[in-house]
């Protein structure tokens, strides 16, 4: 597969992606058929992101899970950039980060890094980014993370308890290693550069405040990657457990070939839009499909680059044996393009209906799960 424009950092992800590609590039580790089973022993029949193969990749996640056999705690820490909506692709790592969280009754920090989103977007205002961290915060809670449980930390209103940990980062973390990883440029601003140490602090901060040495997984799109080895690097020097990884792949967008990305409105669903909106969406997408219903009939369609497959395949069709007939219906021509629009369109409309009722009624729920320096400083022992 020719990969020459495949770009995958975390303010940029391009072209055509080819996952195993990545895994030798970022130096992480295949999800095994061992692993799989692994987990099945403490979660029970497989999470669909995993038996579908959309959690593919981890550092670490056999170490944890072995840890966790022997009697030993984890956390888990995934998070937002507050930037303006969030899209269905955004769902998919917070959805499975849930299931992890049931699962493993564990504790979940998540970060909303306001800060990196006012330096990198020149159209954003603290302000917008603080607006948008409740309201991203709304879809959090709507997925149904155990209040409590969930810390859901601004950058902003933890800046005391992050600085002094990031300051700690930041010392053992030199230019050239960032530019490397991140791609830093002359132009950049120095806030960014600085930025890196504080999306590593979660990392730790449940050993940190507690004193005992408790490792963390994060559970994200393999986009975040860079992050985590910057921070595996510095970990054993502050003596602290490196942190393990879960990564997720993308969403595609109902474009050509492209991820699900806020910077192309009309090819990515929010979870605000109407109902209206979405189909509009879904019924103008891009698909596998040939120029003619008379072709399609004869020689059938390619689900293999289809977004309509992709949504039902990473979201929205839960039963396996639906799914495989799917695919097959699409390859044979029995199902045409228009239909299957249709019908996935249905689907997504119910889901956002439900979706944002749940939204509104988070909305008086909010102060149960954000967090600022003073409850972190609480949970310091
Ligand atoms: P952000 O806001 O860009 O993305 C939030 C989460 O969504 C994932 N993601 C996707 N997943 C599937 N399909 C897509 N099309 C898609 N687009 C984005 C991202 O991988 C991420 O998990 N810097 C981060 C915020 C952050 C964070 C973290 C994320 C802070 N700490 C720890 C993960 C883990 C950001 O801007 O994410």
């Amino acid at each position: 597969m020719p990969v020459e424009n495949m770009i995958v950092t975390p303010w940029e992800v391009k072209g055509e992606i080819d996952y195993d590609k990545l895994i030798e590039q970022f130096g992480t580790e295949p999800i095994t058929p061992e692993l799989l089973e692994k987990i099945r022993r403490h979660t029970g029949e497989l999470h669909l992101q995993l038996r579908r193969k959309i959690f593919f990749s981890h550092r670490d996640l056999d170490w944890i899970l072995g840890r966790y056999e022997g009697g030993e705690r984890f956390v888990l820490y995934t998070g937002r950039g507050p930037s303006g909506a969030v899209h269905i692709g955004h769902l998919l790592p917070w959805i499975f980060t849930r299931h992890l969280q049931e699962k493993f009754r564990t504790r979940l920090y998540f970060q909303m890094t306001d800060d990196e989103k006012f330096l990198i977007r020149p159209d954003l205002t603290l302000e917008k980014t603080e607006y948008y961290t409740k309201e991203n915060s709304l879809d959090l809670i709507a997925l149904g993370f155990q209040p409590g449980e969930t810390l859901i930390m601004p950058d902003t209103r933890c800046a005391r308890t992050f600085y002094n940990m990031a300051l700690e980062i930041a010392k053992h973390v030199n230019f050239s290693t960032g530019r490397a990883v991140f791609g830093f440029e002359e132009s950049s601003n120095i806030g960014i550069v600085f930025f890196p140490a504080i999306q590593a602090v979660p990392c730790f901060l449940e050993s940190m405040l507690t004193g005992e040495k408790v490792p963390t997984l994060i559970p994200a799109a393999i986009d975040q990657d860079p992050y985590w080895r910057m921070t595996r690097d510095v970990a054993p020097r502050l003596g602290y457990p490196k942190p393990a990884q879960i990564h997720g792949k993308f969403l595609p967008s109902l474009g050509r070939k492209e991820k699900m990305s806020a910077s192309l409105p009309e090819t990515a669903i929010y979870t605000t839009d109407s109902p209206e909106t979405a189909e509009r969406k879904i019924m103008n997408a891009f698909t596998g499909g040939r120029a003619t219903v008379e072709e399609q009939r004869r020689l059938g369609a390619n689900p293999e680059i289809c977004p309509i497959y992709f949504y039902e395949y990473f979201l929205f069709v839960e039963d396996d044996a639906q799914i495989g007939r799917i695919f097959q219906d699409c390859r044979s021509g029995k199902l045409l393009c228009g239909d299957h629009k249709r019908s996935l369109a249905e689907s997504v409309s119910k889901f956002l209906v439900r979706h944002q009722e749940l939204r509104e009624k988070a909305r008086d729920r909010l102060d149960e799960y954000l967090v600022d320096d003073q409850f972190l400083e609480m949970l310091r022992r």
